[in-house]
């Protein structure tokens, strides 16, 4: 700093030197509070600070109220009356957002932060850009029960933290545009949380595939090859989905059905399928279209095959008989194989839940599912399957071994868009999204157009990371999901940088705009960004190439298990 700005400086606040930790860098004093707004009046003087030590939007300031100091975030700024003649004379003005407190500390306790104001300041008072220790104090770790993921923009000597109870209990959404860094940051806090934690139970639901490098010995992949999802543990309506998506003009066949699974499921428990079952079976009307017991396929075909020995009108031999070949045609899918594939039906639910769910946790916390091998309505049987499964284990166990889904280009799955998507695959999310905190389950959501995803998840995703995002109407979706008075901050979502979030609710101290700690370069999740100047300045001179392609292409779906 030059003499005569250092000169300045101490004439602005009464002699301490500016910059060190713990000094007050006085800039202004209030000219006007309402509610939870306040005005400050820049000092003449402050235009001699240094660019760092001037209020920036978003920099966190503090206002001496007297009993506390009151903390406000530098929300919008302007020169109301610009004078040409004399530019250094202007009225400079600077609104903020009043967010918390310190109370202040006595010989008993130490200053403490809380959020919300019960001391408001007056006109007149001091205001100060808040001190690398307020900051430091602010953004202060909640004990253990914290993670830290990064540092804070405004000083970046300051961790930033997540708390992690709060961040999962009450859900969180990572938004931003392709390329932010939504899925670098998802793996980022997972990994840091894991850490601490280590026998978290976490699920990824991978539409690209990007995930499986970034856990390392953590993570477990499942893919078409391993992962098989048996029918029967299907709800009667996610069963309905797969055999008539639209379901429309199939009401007689869904009846029978109705009618039909439990009798087989019926047949499957006598037969000694299923011990637990079979000992419930004397209890009357135990098993349901809904309750997740074995039961076959073929099963059912004979069951049609004998309701149609006993009809003879060809109108009500008709749904019987579009409905046998319905389920044989989709029983024989090959996109279906994870479902239908096995040539015994065993009860191995226990068993699936466990792997599933990583109980117990064997050292590895974290099941990845790999979807992009998938076709879409498939993909969407498994995301709706798998969140619901989450919820009911949640139920069933009383939330004993919390569960964590993260639901990546959430806006497929639970669109906003009432008509899109598979209905229960929204239902699934949004119940976990609303009740799954009782359960002890926990929702993450991850979307490059958050005006596409089902605004209820949206609203009760409690701690929102809202990367780089330049639509407006995707902006406006935001700020009216953001818990906190994070508007103004939310205004700066354009100008972000790589790894950047403004990181606003429950699960952070403070609405903030935050950095990312980089992710070691091996555990990047597998972006499939191609560099064009790359692939355009060589000529692919391998003539099997295109071969091989569509021979891989094909593989995928060979490498279902076959029917
Ligand atoms: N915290 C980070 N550490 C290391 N690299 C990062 C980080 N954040 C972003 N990057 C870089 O940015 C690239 C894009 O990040 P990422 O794949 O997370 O974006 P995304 O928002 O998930 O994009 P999409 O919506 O297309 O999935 C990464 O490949 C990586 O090179
Ligand atoms: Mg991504």
């Amino acid at each position: 700093m030059s003499e005569a700005k250092a000169v300045a400086v101490k004439a602005l606040h009464g002699g301490s030197v500016v910059g060190r930790p713990g000094d007050r860098t006085r800039v202004g004093a209030v000219i006007s509070v309402t509610g939870a707004h306040a005005l400050v009046m820049l000092d003449p003087a402050h235009v001699e600070l240094d660019r760092i030590h001037r209020p920036q939007i978003g920099a966190i300031m503090s206002i001496d109220a007297g009993p506390t100091v009151a903390l406000g975030l530098v929300s919008a700024m302007s020169v109301p009356a610009p004078s040409l003649d004399e530019p250094g004379g202007d009225m400079r003005i600077v609104e903020l957002e009043l967010i918390g407190e310190f109370t202040k500390p006595s010989a008993r306790t130490p200053a403490r932060f809380r959020r919300g104001v019960t001391s408001f300041p007056t006109l007149g008072d001091e205001v100060h850009l808040a001190t690398h220790d307020e900051l430091a104090a602010l953004f202060a770790a909640s004990g253990s029960m914290s993670a830290r993921i990064g540092v804070v923009k405004q000083d970046t000597a300051i961790p930033a933290t997540v708390a992690v109870n709060e961040l999962f209990s009450r859900h969180c959404a990572v938004v931003g545009t392709t390329g932010s860094g939504k899925s670098c940051a998802i793996a980022l806090m997972l990994r840091s949380v894991l850490k601490r934690y280590s026998h978290g139970h976490v699920v990824i639901l991978d539409p690209h595939n990007e995930y499986s490098r970034c856990f390392g010995d953590l993570g477990v992949v499942f893919d078409a090859s391993n992962f098989s999802l048996p029918y029967w543990m299907l709800t009667f309506e996610e069963f309905i989905q797969v055999l008539y998506p639209s379901r429309e003009g199939y009401d007689e066949e869904i009846e029978i059905l109705a009618d039909l699974i439990p009798a087989a499921k019926k047949i499957h428990a006598s037969a000694g399928g299923s011990r637990m079952v079979a000992e419930r079976r004397s209890e009357a009307g135990a098993i349901t279209v809904d309750t997740p017991t074995p039961y076959r396929i073929s099963e059912v075909l004979t069951l049609i095959d004998k309701a149609l020995g006993g009809l003879d009108s060809t109108r009500s031999i008709a749904p019987y008989k579009r409905l046998r070949a319905r389920l044989f045609a989709v029983s024989q899918d090959a996109r279906y194989g994870f479902m239908f594939g096995g040539l015994t039906v065993q009860d191995t639910m226990a068993n699936f839940l466990s792997t599933l769910f990583r109980i117990p946790v064997d050292g590895r916390p974290v099941s990845i599912i790999e979807l992009a091998g998938l076709p879409g309505e498939v993909a969407q049987v498994v995301v709706c399957v798998t969140a619901r499964l989450a919820f009911e284990f949640g139920l069933w166990s009383n939330g004993a071994a919390p569960i964590a889904i993260i639901c990546e280009d959430a806006h497929r799955y639970a669109p906003a868009n009432k008509d899109a998507g598979f209905a229960p695959t929204r239902k699934a999310l949004a119940r976990i999204a609303k009740e799954g905190r009782k359960v002890g389950v926990s929702l993450w959501v991850a979307s490059q157009r958050p005006t596409e995803l089902d605004p209820t998840i949206l609203s009760q995703c409690n701690t929102i990371f809202a990367m780089r995002l330049a639509n407006q109407a995707d902006q406006e979706a935001l700020k009216a999901a953001a818990p906190d008075a994070s508007s103004s901050l939310l205004a700066c979502l354009p100008s972000l940088g790589l790894g950047e979030a403004i990181a606003v609710g429950e699960g952070v101290p403070l609405p903030t705009r935050i950095r990312f700690d980089s992710l070691p370069h091996e555990a990047v999740p597998r972006s499939l960004t191609a560099s064009f100047t790359d692939g355009w300045s060589v000529e692919v001179d391998d003539t099997g190439f295109v071969e091989r392609i569509v021979e891989q292409w094909r593989a995928q779906r060979l490498l279902l298990p076959e029917v």
